[in-house]
């Protein structure tokens, strides 16, 4: 099947390498010349597990290639829109210019017949809206929205748990469509649920906003466990064997970051407004302040743990992705308390094995190394922000002759604490003693 993806983005270019890999013959397009000229060499433009593999044996197929040129998805039969909808630098709604250049590039392209298939997240009406526009050149508009986590992106690609059609009522010839997009995964029964457009853009940010919540919840009861002296990680291990609870996405810490968990709980607010519908989630407003808090309450740790005062005092932050296997630093907690704690006088010495180059093009003021030991040098507070693996598995008695003064701060709520006091550290997390 040939297949056209608009947008070559964590989404996008994952979309396209992966549906090559399946088969399909993929052109994958963007506006950005650099990011074409990268994924065209076989080069992932971000870090993502097995994504520079399935680039380069897929473009060897002959199967996948990428342009610069709209006018290069023609022919397709299934055009995948996955650009991104960052959040407006006025409001907490969602920024729809891409989605809408997007669509109004691939008009002249789009023959009868043809499927173009939303994949970004917008704002519920949005595919109607869309419909009204595309639907004079003869094509059809489907809503397939994508559930993607960033670090597991080809995997959950390549096997989703579920997948999502929104189409007009009857649009048989979308669904099939789909379906021979998906053919692999639906042989493997993967479950499909063909709805309308409104219930397939709300399915993405309800589910999002689920996901924030659960975190947003645990990160309340370690608040509540801070002011009594008990050990969240232990409160949900305990209510996550309930199977009704389940324990994934009950880790307590810095809370949740990234380009999608924040921007679509403040998306789906501002649209719940304009709906007049604003009550029915005004709790995310408390989703997102509990979150917010868990930043500063780490800047606040921090400052106990060094006296009082952090003017002046070495700190070294490891981790600064908003998740472990990513270089994605978009609304990071790490690299928000790191940004913080230097704002507040304190030599920041900060690393993580990937996001460095993106920390630093956002924040070149901080001070970056390629280390944890280096990170550590001298230190007096070590705070520990990502929970990458290679972070997890710090010897603790290797790094005190490091240290000037060896004070550990958890913000991931994964390290052993025993272990850690036993090699001579302080120990302090967020919700555990
Ligand atoms: C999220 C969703 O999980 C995907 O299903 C969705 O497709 C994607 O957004 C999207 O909308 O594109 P992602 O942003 O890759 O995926 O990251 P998550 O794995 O959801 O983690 C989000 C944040 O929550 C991270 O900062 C993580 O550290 C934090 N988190 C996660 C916690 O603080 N505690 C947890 O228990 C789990």
């Amino acid at each position: 099947m040939r297949i056209s993806v608009i947008g070559c983005g964590y989404l996008g270019a994952v979309h396209a390498a992966c549906m090559a890999e399946l088969g399909h013959e993929v052109i994958g397009i963007d506006v950005d010349q650099h990011k074409i000229d990268t994924l065209a060499a076989g080069r992932a433009p971000f870090f993502e597990p097995g994504l520079p593999e399935l680039l380069t044996s897929a473009i060897g197929s002959g199967r996948l290639s990428f342009s610069t040129d709209i006018a290069a998805a023609a022919g397709a039969a299934v055009h995948f829109v996955a650009v991104g909808t960052p959040q407006l630098g006025d409001s907490n709604a969602a920024d729809l210019r891409y989605v809408n250049e997007a669509i109004a590039a691939l008009l002249p392209v789009l023959r009868p017949d043809d499927v173009v298939a939303g994949k970004s997240t917008v704002p519920v009406g949005t595919a109607a809206r869309l419909a009204a526009i595309v639907e004079p050149t003869g094509a059809t508009l489907a809503w397939n929205p994508e559930f993607l986590r960033e670090g597991f992106a080809v995997q959950d690609t390549v096997a989703p748990d579920r997948l999502v059609y929104g189409v007009r009522p009857g649009d048989e010839a979308s669904v099939a469509a789909l379906d021979a997009v998906y053919a692999a995964a639906l042989a493997n029964d993967t479950p499909r649920i063909v709805t309308d457009y409104a219930t397939a853009e709300l399915v993405k940010v309800s589910a999002n906003a689920f996901l924030a919540t659960k975190i947003s919840f645990i990160n309340a009861m370690a608040e509540v466990a801070e002011a009594t002296g008990a050990d969240v990680t232990q409160l949900a291990d305990a209510i996550g064997y309930d199977a009704r609870i389940g324990r994934r996405f009950l880790n307590a810490g810095l809370g949740f970051g990234g380009g999608c968990l924040p921007k679509d709980i403040r998306g789906f607010m501002a649209r719940a407004e304009e709906l007049g519908v604003d009550q029915a989630l005004t709790f995310l407003r408390e989703v997102d302040a509990i979150n917010l808090r868990r930043r500063d309450r780490m800047v606040e740790l921090a400052t106990e743990v060094v006296g009082g005062d952090v003017a002046g005092k070495r700190i070294a932050v490891l981790g600064l992705a908003f998740k472990p296997d990513s270089d994605d630093v978009r609304d990071s907690p790490a690299l928000d308390v790191a940004v913080k704690l230097a704002e507040l006088g304190a030599i920041v010495t900060a690393t993580d094995p990937e996001a460095v180059e993106t920390s630093r093009r956002l924040r070149p003021e901080l001070t970056y190394v390629s280390t944890a030991e280096d990170a550590v040098a001298g230190a007096d507070a070590v705070l520990l922000l990502t929970e990458w693996s290679q972070y997890r598995e710090l010897d603790p008695v290797a790094l005190t002759s490091l240290v000037s003064v060896p004070a550990i701060l958890d913000g991931r709520n994964c390290l052993d604490p025993a272990l850690w006091r036993a090699a001579g550290f302080s120990y302090r997390a967020l919700g555990r003693p």
